[in-house]
């Protein structure tokens, strides 16, 4: 197995999780004798001081000749005044629709080692699994025309059938692995394009009789998804809305730090953690990596077809979080010990190693 990973860690907290990310998959690759090759651009507030482009062109080609992307976070208080299409945001979204990613499966799941983080009460986070599947490269964040006149500003949302079609395949080809159930969300009392997305994901449905759909409003979703998360299984929605509820699933989990996620369906595969640059923790070491180590193993998954892999990491981060270590954002009310965004990788790789090191034994038997 070769793979050529571009990584690009961005700013803010961005290079240190993303550092930890690549420490796992090096584990990873040590342990199978795999040959990852990494190689790091700039994007974002970094690339625009070094180069005067959120996404150069140099970081660009490298992406689309790779086998997947590996992406920490963009974005800095400094550019908060700067129009839209000048920030270091642009050069993320600039890179997903040119990468094609047009699913953004995003899983947010409560573990019970930290249940207790959560400001939700243990017994209504507990055994929540929810996979959102938000659209990627639509909606208000490409619809033309946009702008700003200083008097008036304008966006527009707008979606083709097609582009309801291909995400909601997806969600229903999720479900299917999953526990069969796909809530649709949208805002059909107001908005045509929610009306279109609804008939149209009504339609999808009809080649998926195994998987049950139920449709939702946006507003009244995000209400049960914080009353009662557990009636969730893939959620699937347009690509405001899922940025929006995503951040509300963190909340299940307890911190926004262990949300990862995969943009698939394109060329290349694109994988971040959902948080951002966090520039209220940069360079304290307080930043929790399981968002973006989690990301990594989607990657293996989606990109490598690695499942076995993909899971191993996935199963060391529970372990870990069992063995009581935590980044501050986890430890609230769990008990444990706070240790380092390092430490909290290096224990990730021992637990990885550990456990298929468990798994050739078994085999071995
Ligand atoms: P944020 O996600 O950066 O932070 C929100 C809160 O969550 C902060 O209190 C932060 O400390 C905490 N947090 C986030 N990630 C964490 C982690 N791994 N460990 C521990 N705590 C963590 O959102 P924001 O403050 O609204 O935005 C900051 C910047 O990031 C903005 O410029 C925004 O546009 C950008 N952003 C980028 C991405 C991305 O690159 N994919 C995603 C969201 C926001
Ligand atoms: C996310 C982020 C991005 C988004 C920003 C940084 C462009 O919030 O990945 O959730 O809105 O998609
Ligand atoms: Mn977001």
């Amino acid at each position: 197995m070769r793979a050529r990973i571009t990584t690009l860690p961005g700013d803010g907290i961005g290079p240190e999780v993303t550092a930890e990310a690549v420490r796992v998959l090096q584990a990873v690759a040590a342990i199978h004798g795999y040959r990852f090759e990494f190689e790091e651009h700039a994007i974002g507030g970094v690339a625009i001081k070094q180069f005067g482009s959120p996404l150069p062109r140099a970081t660009l080609d490298a992406c689309l000749t790779s086998d997947a992307v590996l992406l920490g976070a963009v974005g800095s208080p400094e550019y908060d005044r700067v129009p839209p299409n000048q920030r270091p945001e642009a050069g993320l979204l600039l890179l997903r629709s040119a990468l094609g990613g047009y699913a953004n499966l995003r899983p947010a799941i409560s573990f019970s080692s930290i249940a207790a983080c959560s400001p939700l009460r243990t017994e209504i986070a507990y055994g929540a699994d929810v996979l959102i599947v938000r659209e990627l490269l639509g909606g208000l964040y490409f619809g033309q025309p946009r702008g700003n006149d200083s008097t008036t500003a304008l966006n527009t949302m707008r979606y083709s059938v097609e582009e309801i079609e291909r995400v909601a395949r997806v969600a229903f080809e999720a479900a299917r692995k999953r526990r069969g159930k796909v809530t649709s969300v949208d805002k059909a009392n107001v908005l045509e394009t929610s009306q279109l997305w609804r008939q149209t994901v009504t339609r999808v449905s009809q080649h998926y009789p195994d998987v049950t759909l139920e449709h939702l409003y946006v507003d009244a979703c995000a209400m049960h998804l914080i009353t009662n998360p557990r009636r969730f299984d893939v959620l699937l929605t347009e690509n405001l809305f899922g940025d929006i509820l995503s951040d509300e699933a963190a909340v299940i989990t307890g911190s926004l730090g262990m949300l990862a996620s995969a943009s698939i369906g394109g060329e290349v595969g694109l994988y971040e953690p959902v948080h951002g640059s966090a520039p209220d923790i940069t360079g304290t070491g307080t930043a929790n990596p399981c968002g973006a180590i989690a990301s990594a193993a989607m990657m293996l998954r989606h990109s490598f077809h690695l499942e076995q892999d993909a899971s191993d990491i996935e199963l060391a981060i529970e372990h870990v979080l069992e063995a009581g270590y935590r980044t501050p954002d986890i430890a609230k009310g769990t008990g444990g010990y706070v240790i380092t965004t390092g430490e909290f990788g290096e224990v990730i790789c021992e637990a990885v190693t550990e456990i298929a090191d468990m798994r050739h034994a078994y085999h071995a038997v």
